[in-house]
Order: structure tokens, then C-alpha cells, then sequence
């Protein structure tokens, strides 16, 4: 879908529909939606009293002026109450629309910038929620379907129409940074969403190798034969099984003029499918595995953003990528392997491969001198036991970057919480043969993968974010779903990131 950006009325706009809001408390339409009402003599006002149309966050209703404006359609939705209003309801409010706009059948839509200038909220933010909630909400996987193939209707250009020529500079701007990171958000869902098959270690690279040519990053993806000169046993111990050859992904943004001088390093869980190996899963619980690469995705997709954006710091993402298999080769219960930094590893599950994979990563993020690091992996079950899908588990050794992250991933309507670290749990990870075994047992076992992960940290502010299950957040129909979130991968955490890095700037 096309963004266009332009001034004028929207009761002029020869759209096949446009979309104009509803506020929740609000008894009498204002602003874009008043002129139309006002053209329609009252039609609106009309509908508002009969109780047709409340105003309620994504609520939607299709009105046909029948030539009264030159629109086919006016599409109405709610944008929930006026105190209430924030970045989170313009992208809700949005992506309902789109996809009414869409089910009608209408192709060439305009739509006012909800909330632009009001309740405290910037024209740029408003007009970049409207675009990212619009393009999100569309979002489809090109599945390799012969039947049940969807029914072809697609939105080809979305206008963002603004009467105060004052406001355009800013919706562009908006409208950019929208388009950015929806372009980001898409490339994760798309690498979680294909099967391992497709998305092997190899494909990831290369995918992330042909995004960072694309926005101007320098991406180099590292083979095996450099993972053994870097020492990385752990890494290579979960691959040794797997004929699919691992691959170690660095993508560096470093701008001219960038604000600070020590990389900002982004890591993310690359397992392109995990079944368990020795330690293998139940049948059930490795469907859905090939989108243990969900962190890997974030780090991907947020690097594609922000180099698209051309944002003024230095962001290194680094990604390691394998798969998890059984074979005559893999690695076994028992086994000890010694990591990049010298700290010895007793193998108790093969399962726990994660951590393994990151650990190595880690030490490599320490040769970069970071000025802080933050990994990203669907770590662990017991994540999704103490959290659920809606928010994610953030563990971190720094109070400033814990803030930072959780006010993003607020603004990004992607709630984090924040975890314990405690060096007490190190107790669980005792092992008799090695400095530390790869499992904590069954309590805390979110927390002792984070402990576990400590151990690989350098000097520096670290953030762990455990997205397990949250990947895939979009799979739950229930009182979580939004409507920019689509089926399968949702690419969660990078606009989080890109949100993060942009306040850096
Ligand atoms: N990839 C899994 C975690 C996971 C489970 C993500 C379900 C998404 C949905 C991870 O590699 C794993 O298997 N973790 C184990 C660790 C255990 C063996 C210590 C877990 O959490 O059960
Ligand atoms: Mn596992
Ligand atoms: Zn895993």
C-alpha cells in the first residue's frame, strides 16, 4: 500500500472511502468529522443519537453519502475516549478502519490523521501511528497457497489528508518513521511466519544481508569455520548436530555524525527451529518452533528500520542462527563445552539451546565495547507461565536502561516487565563437572536462563528480553489482540527497539 501525503478537505476527498473518527464522550462531532457531518446534514449526529456508532476504540461504521461529497464511502471509527487517547488507540483506531476499508473493497482510501494535535499528542507521533497501524493491520504472509488463498482485495494508496498546511511538514516526517519501521515490523513477521525449511540459518542471513544492502548498513554474515577461531564452543555445540551450517549475522549502522562514540549492540535468539534435540520435545510442543528465531527477527527488523530512518547513532545487531536437531552428531546430556570467555558449560538439556547460542554471542558483544546490549530470544516456557503473551519479561543490571525500555515499549503499545536478577539463583545452576550446568530446574526457570545468560556479561548495561510466546502474540484471539497485530509472527519488540534507539537520538 502507497502513503501519500496531502492538504486539503476531506469533503473533497474522491476517495472510495475515507475515514473520519468518533470519540467515546464526545456527543457532537468536531473537526474533520464535524465538516462532514455538517456536509450531511446531520447524518452523523444522526447515527451517534440512534446508538449506531458509540465512539468506542476501533468500532466501525460505513455510511454511503450517495454523491452528497464525492467519497463512494465515509468509514467512521471509534477512537475511544478523549482523556483516554494516546499513540496506542490512533494505531488501534487506524488498523480497524484499514481493514474495513479493505473488506468493503475500497482501493483508494484517505483518511484524517487521528488525534493529530490534541491530547498531548505530537502531529508527527499521531501521523506515524496512523501509517504504522494501517500498513501492520494489513499485513499478509505470501503463503505458498493454491486454494483458501485470500480474496485479492487490497487498499493501493492511503492518503493522509490535513486542512492546515501548517501540520504537512511534520505528518511527512510522521509518515516516514511510520513507514520505516512498518517496513521492519514486516520483514520479522515474514522470517518468523516461514517454515525452517525456507528460513534456514542460511536464508536468515542472507535475508538480513540483502535488508542491510538495502538501507546502506555493512552486514557481514560469519561461517562456522570463524565461529571455531572465535572459540564459540556453545554456539557450535547446539549446530554439531545439524547439517544446516550455522551462521553468525553482524549488521553494523554506523552513521557519519553518529551521537555516540561506543555502539548501542542489539542480540537476537537465531534458532531457525528447536526440537529440543537429545532432550526432545513432546510432539505438540515443537510445533510452532520454527519460530524460535522470534528475537532474531526483532534484531533484524529493528536494524532494517533504522537504517532506513538513517538514525544518528551507532547500532550494531548481531545475530547468531542455527538449528536444533537430533542426529549422530549432536550434542548430549552431560556433555561439557567452554564458551568464548572461558567459562565451562555442563550440557544437562539439550533444550536449553538459547542460551548457549547467546552466551557466545554475549562475549563476541564485548570485543564491540558496547555502550549497552540488549538480547531479545523466545527463551523459555516459563516466561509464558509467569507472563503470558501480552508482556514480555525484561531481566536487567541497569535501573536507566530498564527505564528506558519499558517507557518505549509503552509508548509501542509492547508492555515489558521487569524480572528479578539476583546472583542468589546462581544456586540452581551448580554443576559438579563444569563452572555452571545450562538448566535451573523448574522454579524460576525464566529467570535462572537469564542468570544463566550473566555469566557472559561484560561491564556494561545489559537487558535480556524474554519474548517467548510473545512472537507469536497475535495467535491468541482473545482480549489481547489488536488489530495491527496479524496472525502467526508479530514481530514484536521492534518497534519497541526502534523506539528506544529514536529518544537515544
Ligand atoms: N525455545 C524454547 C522456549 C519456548 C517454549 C519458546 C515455548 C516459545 C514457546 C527454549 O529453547 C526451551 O526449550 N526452553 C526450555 C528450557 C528448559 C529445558 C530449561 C523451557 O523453557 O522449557
Ligand atoms: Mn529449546
Ligand atoms: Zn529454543
Amino acid at each position: 500500500m502507497e502513503i501519500k501525503i496531502q492538504q486539503g478537505d476531506i469533503r473533497g476527498a474522491a476517495a472510495d472511502a475515507i475515514i473520519i473518527n468518533l470519540f467515546a464522550d464526545v456527543s457532537k462531532p468536531a473537526g474533520g468529522t464535524g465538516a462532514v457531518d455538517a456536509a450531511l446534514d446531520g447524518a452523523i449526529q444522526e447515527v451517534i443519537e440512534s446508538g449506531d456508532i458509540t465512539g468506542k476504540l476501533g468500532e466501525t461504521l460505513v455510511l454511503y453519502p450517495r454523491g452528497v461529497i464525492p467519497a463512494k464511502r465515509i468509514i467512521i471509527v471509534g477512537l475511544g475516549s478523549r482523556d483516554g487517547l494516546n499513540l496506542e488507540s490512533v494505531r488501534e483506531a487506524a488498523g480497524a478502519a484499514i481493514k474495513q476499508a479493505r473488506d468493503v473493497g475500497a482501493q483508494d482510501v484517505a483518511t484524517i490523521v487521528h488525534g493529530a494535535g490534541i491530547g498531548g499528542l505530537t502531529v508527527e507521533g499521531a501521523s506515524q501511528a496512523v501509517v504504522e497501524g494501517s500498513l501492520l493491520a494489513l499485513y499478509e504472509y505470501d503463503a505458498p497457497k493454491t486454494i483458501n488463498k485470500g480474496d485479492g482485495k487490497a487498499v493501493e494508496t492511503l492518503t493522509l489528508l490535513e486542512f492546515d498546511a501548517m501540520k504537512i511538514d511534520q505528518i511527512e516526517a510522521g509518515a516516514a518513521d511510520g513507514e520505516a519501521t512498518a517496513e521492519g515490523v514486516y520483514l520479522a513477521r515474514t522470517l518468523i511466519n516461514q517454515p525452517s525449511n525456507v528460513a534456514t540459518p542460511s536464508a536468515i542471513a542472507n535475508a538480513a544481508v540483502k535488508m542491510s544492502r538495502s538501507v546502506g548498513i555493512q552486514a557481514t554474515a560469519h561461517d562456522e569455520k570463524w565461529m571455531r577461531e572465535q572459540k564459540m564452543e556453545l554456539l557450535l555445540s547446539v549446530t554439531q548436530g545439524a547439517r544446516e551450517q550455522a551462521k553468525f549475522i553482524v549488521m553494523e549502522h554506523k552513521p557519519k555524525g553518529a551521537k555516540n562514540r561506543q555502539p548501542i549492540v542489539l542480540v537476537g535468539k537465531g534458532v531457525a527451529f528447536d526440537t529440543g534435540g537429545y532432550s526432545l520435545k513432546p510432539s505438540a510442543s515443537m510445533v510452532g518452533m520454527h519460530g524460535d528465531m522470534g528475537g532474531a527477527a526483532a534484531v533484524i527488523g529493528a536494524m532494517n528500520a533504522i537504517g532506513r530512518m538513517g538514525l544518528p547513532l551507532y547500532v550494531i545487531g548481531v545475530v547468531p542462527t542455527v538449528e536444533n536437531v537430533v542426529s549422530a552428531t549432536a550434542y548430549k546430556p552431560n556433555d561439557v563445552f567452554v564458551a568464548k570467555n572461558g567459562v565451562s558449560v555442563e550440557i544437562i538439556s539439550t533444550d536449553a539451546e538459547g542460551r548457549l547460542i547467546l552466551a557466545d554471542a554475549l562475549c563476541y558483544a564485548d570485543t564491540l565495547e558496547p555502550q549497552a546490549v540488549i538480547n531479545l530470544a523466545t527463551l523459555t516456557g516459563g516466561k509464558m507461565v509467569a507472563l503470558g503473551h501480552r508482556t514480555q519479561a525484561l531481566f536487567c543490571n541497569d535501573d536507566d536502561l530498564c527505564a528506558g525500555l519499558i517507557s518505549a515499549g509503552a509508548e509501542s503499545g509492547e508492555p515489558l516487565w521487569r524480572m528479578p536478577l539476583d546472583s542468589a539463583y546462581d544456586r540452581q545452576l551448580k554443576s559438579l563437572s563444569a563452572d555452571i550446568k545450562n538448566t535451573g530446574g523448574r522454579m524460576a526457570s525464566s529467570v535462572t536462563a537469564a542468570r544463566f545468560l550473566a555469566h557472559f556479561v561484560g561491564d556494561w548495561p545489559w537487558a535480556h528480553i524474554d519474548i517467548a510466546g510473545g512472537e507469536k502474540w497475535g495467535n491468541t484471539a482473545d482480549e489481547t489482540d489488536r488489530s495491527y497485530l496479524t496472525k502467526g509472527g508479530t514481530g514484536v519488540m521492534v518497534r519497541s527497539l526502534v523506539e528506544y534507539v529514536r529518544r537515544l537520538a
